[in-house]
């Protein structure tokens, strides 16, 4: 496929602002993003700056190319093995593995002495086989033409356990995307942002089509969201007791961004279906093997 539709299809960076040569298809993308298109804040979406080197399992996916990172950056992931990236299924479905790069271990995207930068392995890029069907299962899995170095993966919950994303509690997302959901403001920091966790009946209250609480959750309140270009990234937690932090979710989309009554959703990694079901492709099961999920 082409680029322009890869971009077109992930939800790249909704809001676009400058003359970049991908300006065109960064329009066509806010015309596709039919049901973010009704809504837009008016605030900031309520983060703060990440200092160099925290949530160090926290990745970028790049289109590959020249330039700057920041400007090649599209979608979020986190480290689930040395070689193996966890992002969101619409971030990367159809493209190839030439199409896409990795860097791990930068909070700074244009900073090019930061972290680890990684092609894509042939035949790297795998969808869960459910996606296509239903828009739900939105999470992939990117494998690395080499592994990263000296990056501790990120911890993730056992599947069929619901502790960690009781209601109420809360938890942290991170990203580079939007900032600002009226104008349109792609930062080059790495952003952070706590969001409370949501019951399934509140998130089904606020989309009554496309939220699957067996495979979903969602997180956020007024002025506290994730929004576009943070697709494919961490939703994590600490408990306690323990020092590391368990990623419960990939962001994965929303009505508009932060605002009240349209909570994030994201895919939720304690989902038991969304593991048992990755079975049913081959590449599924090779990638659970090798996470020993
Ligand atoms: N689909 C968006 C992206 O491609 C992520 C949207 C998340 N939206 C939200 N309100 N939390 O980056």
């Amino acid at each position: 496929m082409n680029f322009s539709s890869f971009k077109h299809s992930s939800g790249f960076r909704g809001v676009a602002v400058g003359l970049t040569a991908s300006a065109l298809v960064m329009s066509a993308a806010v015309l596709a993003q039919g049901a973010d298109a009704g809504h837009r804040s008016q605030r900031i979406i309520g983060g703060t700056e990440v200092a160099n080197g925290a949530h160090p399992f926290s990745v970028a996916l790049l289109e590959t190319g020249h330039g700057s990172a920041r400007d090649r950056q599209f979608c979020g992931g986190s480290v689930a093995s040395p070689d193996v990236i966890l992002t969101a299924a619409h971030c990367v479905a159809g493209a190839t593995s030439n199409e896409l790069e990795v860097v791990a271990g930068r909070t700074v995207l244009s900073d090019a002495k930061q972290g680890q930068v990684r092609a894509v392995a042939p035949e790297g890029v795998v969808v869960h086989p459910r996606y296509a069907k239903n828009r739900a299962y939105d999470v992939a899995f990117v494998i690395l033409a080499k592994p990263l170095k000296g990056i501790s993966p990120v911890k993730l919950p056992t599947a069929g356990t619901d502790a960690l994303i009781r209601p109420g509690q809360k938890a942290t997302v991170v990203g580079w995307g939007n900032t600002d959901s009226n104008m349109g403001n792609f930062p080059d920091r790495l952003r952070q942002v706590q969001v409370p966790l949501l019951a399934h009946d509140e998130c089904q209250v606020s989309y009554p089509k496309g939220y699957d609480s067996s495979v979903n959750i969602c997180a956020g309140a007024e002025g506290k969201d994730s929004c576009q270009g943070d697709s494919g990234g961490p939703l994590f937690r600490t408990v306690r007791g323990r020092q590391d932090p368990l990623q419960i979710g990939v962001v994965s989309s929303g009505d508009g961004c932060a605002e009240q009554g349209a909570p994030g959703i994201y895919t939720s990694l304690s989902s038991a279906k969304l593991w048992k079901t990755l079975d049913e492709s081959a590449k599924g099961r090779e990638i659970k093997e090798w996470l020993r999920r």
